[in-house]
């Protein structure tokens, strides 16, 4: 989609549709208001016979209204004036795309811009109008050899109009980053959506590889499996043993700041099929642990994103991907290997591979003397009981970073919750016969899950987010949702701005 801003009276606007928003109880917005003032009472006349009563969410679109440049105006409930916030915003601006996606419009002047938001910036408002939009529009239908009945012309583009006493350079900064950030989550989705068969570890080796074509000062690397045996990842490598598909470690890099600053790194679990190996998964929604490769997508739709902005800050993307397989040389049950780290992890249950290619990840991070450090990971079932499908999780061992990474998920309406991260825990993992087991048995699965990883941050700053019940939907809308893209990239975004204001100084 292409996006652009103005500013402007909504009856000047020359275009094909107008958006304009209704309160409940019928209240126009200032835009609406405005259109129903030179119409005469046009507008009010529609509402008063009870056409929009203001619902959030409701649509209606009317043709002929006299005295407008603009050809039609399509009405947008927004419900409860008073609680009108950020989400409210994205619900109606989903609604009033998705009634224009499938008409005669290829292009619209949006006024829900102009509506202020109590203690939320101008800059947000145009990014989750950016987000919410391109998220209504998105279909991943490649695979279907005559695509699904869609828009015959479909929208093209959207102008947000911005109030004036705003500057219109920086609204449109603001758009130019919301889309980057939108191509990023898009990228994201892509790649996480891609059936198993297609999404190997050499496959996102190679995305990861193609984004060095449009973005030449990144610097990409694959280690193969040679490579891994020489630096010692062996937990890695023990997930991979049960697979014919060679295991990778992608190195992505950034280096948009001083030299000497020590860089933020990335870390996502790249597993593109998880049958459980050995420890076999049941068969019913398996194929949904396609989607196990959620925290590697958002990392390389990550990077796309800080290359794109050229951010001015050190960034590096971790992934370690392999397949989780059974076979003749598959990891077993009772198997003990020796991780990167030289701590040594007895392996009880071969469907708890994401915290062994992770451990590995982290390990490696250290060389790069990380500022911090945080993982984003598919890891735990439990994670999903315990939180359900609205907040990743989080767990940290540095205050300060929980809550910048708190915030930025409240801006971003990407939203997370804290978990415990504490030594009472640990017992949980004890092994006879090795340093740890890779499981602490039924009981807070998430939170040993954590438990483990933190055996391998303790040099650093580190931030763990489960995704597993947010990095996907199920049901009839079954799709990769780009998580914690949005919530990131917020936090990446304020640490370059923090970094360019401190060099200004
Ligand atoms: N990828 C799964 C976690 C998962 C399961 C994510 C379902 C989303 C939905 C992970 O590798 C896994 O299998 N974890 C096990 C750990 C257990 C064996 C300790 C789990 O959650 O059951
Ligand atoms: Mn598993
Ligand atoms: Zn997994």
């Amino acid at each position: 989609m292409e996006f652009s801003v103005k500013s402007g009276a909504p009856e000047k606007q020359r275009s094909s549709c107008l958006i304009v928003g209704v309160f409940e109880a019928r209240k126009l917005s200032d835009a609406a208001e405005t259109i129903d003032k030179a119409s005469d009472g046009h507008l009010s006349a529609i509402t008063r016979r009870g056409d929009m009563e203001g619902e959030l969410g409701d649509t209606l679109l009317i043709h002929g209204v006299p005295n407008i440049q603009a050809e039609r105006v399509l009405l947008v409930g927004l419900g409860k004036e008073r609680e009108f916030d950020l989400n409210a915003l994205n619900k109606a601006t989903t609604a009033a795309v998705k009634a224009l996606h499938y008409r005669g419009t290829t292009e619209c002047v949006s006024h829900l811009t102009e509506i202020d938001i109590k203690g939320v910036d101008f800059e947000q408002i145009l990014r989750q109008s950016v987000l919410a939009i391109d998220a209504a529009v998105y279909r991943f239908d490649q695979f279907k050899s005559t695509p699904e009945p869609g828009p015959r012309r479909p929208l093209r583009k959207v102008t947000f109009i911005t109030p004036s006493r705003r500057g219109l350079l920086e609204a449109e900064n603001h758009v130019r980053e919301a889309m980057a950030i939108s191509s990023g989550i898009h990228l994201t989705k892509n790649l996480a959506n891609l059936p198993p068969n297609l999404c190997t570890p050499t496959a996102l080796a190679d995305q990861a590889r193609k984004l060095m074509e449009t973005h030449p000062h990144l610097a990409v690397e694959v280690l193969d499996q040679s490579r891994m045996e020489a630096l010692g990842m062996n937990a890695l490598l023990a997930v991979a043993k049960g697979s014919t598909e060679a295991p990778k470690f992608i190195i992505m890099e950034h280096m948009g700041g001083r030299d000497d600053e020590e860089p933020i790194v990335l870390v996502g679990k790249g597993v593109t099929f998880d049958t459980g190996g050995i420890s076999l998964k049941p068969g019913l929604d398996m194929d949904q642990m396609k989607y196990d490769m959620a925290g590697a997508a958002a990392v390389i739709g990550l990077i796309s994103i800080v290359a794109e902005l050229k951010l001015p800050i050190n960034v590096v993307g971790l992934v370690p991907t392999v397949e989780n397989m059974p076979d003749g040389n598959a990891l077993k049950p009772g198997d003990i290997i020796k991780s990167m780290s030289g701590q040594t992890i007895e392996v009880l249950n071969t469907d708890a591979e994401g915290r062994l290619i992770l451990c590995d990840a982290l390990t490696y991070a250290k060389r790069f003397k990380p500022d911090v450090v945080i993982d984003m990971a598919t890891l735990t079932g439990a994670c999903v009981i315990a939180l359900g499908r609205v907040p990743s999780g989080l767990f940290s061992n540095t205050r300060a970073l929980a809550q910048e990474i708190t915030k930025a998920g409240e801006i971003s309406q990407d939203r997370v919750w804290e978990l415990p991260l504490w030594d009472e825990y640990q017992p949980q993992l004890k092994s006879n016969f090795a340093d740890m087991a890779n499981i602490g048995g039924r009981e807070g699965g998430a939170l040993t899950a954590a438990a483990f990883l933190s055996r391998f941050t303790k040099d650093y700053r580190w931030a763990h987010l489960d995704i597993a019940g947010t990095a996907w939907v199920t049901g009839d809308n079954k799709g990769a949702t780009g998580r914690p893209v949005a919530l990131l990239s917020e936090f990446l975004l304020k640490r370059a701005r923090a970094n360019a204001q401190s060099q200004i100084k």
